[in-house]
């Protein structure tokens, strides 16, 4: 783990998360940026739109790489994370849809899909900056637990506890039991990580990240063995006992 960084509250991450991100896009000539959907990121995202239209930033540099997607649900669905990042990161920012790797979540054929993103993502040569959350029972991206460190971008089952986390965003429609993710090898892949925890919910689970030894059981812990990884808390979601 390379810095970690407690902050007073989720308003102030997304400044410092948002500053963070802003500064790392600036110094590079091309910026290849993976992104996570959720509820923790979205403020982050807010900010960059401003930070972005305020220094009238040249995007053209920019392109982003999506970690995950419910199978089943595409773009035009907005209960998407493909509907996500357009909502809050194509439109706000100004990108092309070219700019993006979106995951087909509506294919036909997960296996060729999955082939699809991976061929475009080692041609990327690289995901400068990871943006993760923390999921209740470990996950990140949709490596749910007994994810192998080595695993790749894949189709996964997800758990009974994600999906019943995850019910109220997916309501009004058909509920998907299956996802497309990157895996936990080609997360630790890249240059640099992000984690972001927020909110009295992940308490238990920041501390577990914390406290156990890098195992399938809670896949965010091999995180912990990436030379710069960034984790940024807030304040709730650290427990009393610390
Ligand atoms: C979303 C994703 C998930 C979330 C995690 C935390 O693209 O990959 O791993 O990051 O479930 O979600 P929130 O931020 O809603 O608590």
């Amino acid at each position: 783990m390379k810095q970690f960084q407690i902050v007073q509250d989720k308003e102030i991450m997304a400044e410092v998360a948002a500053n963070y991100i802003f500064s790392a896009f600036q110094k590079s000539q091309k910026f290849i940026l993976g992104v996570a959907t959720g509820s923790t990121p979205k403020k982050v995202y807010e900010v960059l739109a401003k930070k972005f239209r305020e220094t009238s930033a040249d995007l053209s540099k920019m392109f982003c790489v999506q970690l995950d997607e419910y199978l089943g649900l595409g773009l035009k669905d907005s209960r998407s994370f493909a509907a996500y990042i357009q909502k809050y990161i194509v439109k706000p920012w100004g990108l092309k849809k070219s700019q993006i790797l979106f995951w087909d979540g509506d294919c036909q054929n997960p296996a060729g899909e999955v082939d699809r993103f991976n061929s475009i993502l080692s041609h990327l040569g690289g995901i400068d900056c990871q943006i993760l959350g923390l999921g209740l029972n470990g996950h990140i991206g949709f490596n749910e637990p007994g994810s192998l460190k080595e695993s790749r971008c894949r189709e996964v089952v997800l758990t009974q506890e994600t999906l019943q986390n995850n019910k109220e965003d997916l309501a009004g429609g058909k509920i998907p039991t299956d996802a497309l993710t990157m895996g936990i090898a080609d997360i630790l892949k890249t240059k640099n990580i992000l984690l972001l925890v927020s909110g009295n919910h992940k308490q238990k689970s920041f501390e577990r990240f914390l406290k156990e030894e890098p195992s399938p059981q809670f896949p965010a812990t091999f995180l912990k063995g990436h030379a710069d990884l960034v984790v940024m808390v807030d304040k709730s979601a650290l427990s009393d006992s610390r």
